[in-house]
């Protein structure tokens, strides 16, 4: 079942889900992400982000973001946590790359290890430093760590969008009440193109260009 409110407000029982090390005693669980096309079984744990049912944040995102990419193309979900979005996308770009960037090692953890029962090869799990640094970026998805504050939000953002390639695009989820239009706007700011894709409930779903 999904969490129809989103997660982001929450924290977990001993710190945030963005702890680089969780110190909660893990308790291992698996939710289950279905959408019209996936339907995988994924494990999750204490101490990262949405660990009790997929986010409906991130649900919507995979329902409503946009279609498969061309072959070979490098796709980022930023913060990925224990991997549902990376997994959907890789899933359903077979001969893409996904690198599923993530500050939590707990949560790197499972995201490889779902990566791997569910076959998906083309799933890369890194560390935020470890991505290589030349490497342009086609397509980031992320339901973004809102909770980290505004300007490590912004200077996060700023470090990914900066990788996008000139035609690159970046496709966002952000709870209405945690600041989505705000955060739109400041983006305008910044020189992006930022086209509302859609809303449903408490989200809004944007696509982010570098060029307006
Ligand atoms: C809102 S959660 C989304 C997690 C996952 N994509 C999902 O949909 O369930 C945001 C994630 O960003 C991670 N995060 C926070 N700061 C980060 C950073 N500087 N670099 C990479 N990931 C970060 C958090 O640990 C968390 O897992």
């Amino acid at each position: 079942m999904t969490n129809e409110s989103g997660t982001q407000g929450s924290v977990t029982p001993a710190g945030h889900y963005f702890s680089p090390d969780p110190q909660v005693q893990s308790a291992p669980s698996q939710v289950e992400l279905a959408l019209p096309d996936i339907k995988l079984t994924l494990g999750t744990d204490r101490g990262v982000f949405a660990g009790q049912a997929v986010d409906y944040g991130t649900k919507l995102l995979l329902l409503d973001g946009p279609e498969a990419v061309e072959t070979d193309s490098v796709l980022v979900d930023v913060g990925a946590g224990y991997g549902p979005i990376a997994l959907a996308l890789a899933s359903r770009n077979r001969n893409a790359t996904v690198y599923a960037v993530e500050i939590n090692s707990r949560a790197r953890e499972l995201c490889a290890a779902n990566a791997r029962a569910a076959g998906l090869d083309n799933v890369k799990v890194l560390a935020p430093e470890d991505f290589p640094p030349n490497l342009k970026i086609d397509r980031i998805w992320s339901n973004p760590p809102i909770r980290i504050g505004k300007k490590a939000l912004h200077e996060l953002l700023t470090l990914w969008l900066s990788r996008l390639g000139s035609e690159g695009s970046a496709h966002l989820v952000v709870q209405k009440h945690l600041g989505s239009d705000s955060l739109a706007s400041w983006l305008e700011t910044q020189g992006y193109g930022v086209v509302r894709r859609g809303s449903r409930k408490a989200f809004r779903l944007f696509d982010v260009s570098p060029n307006k």
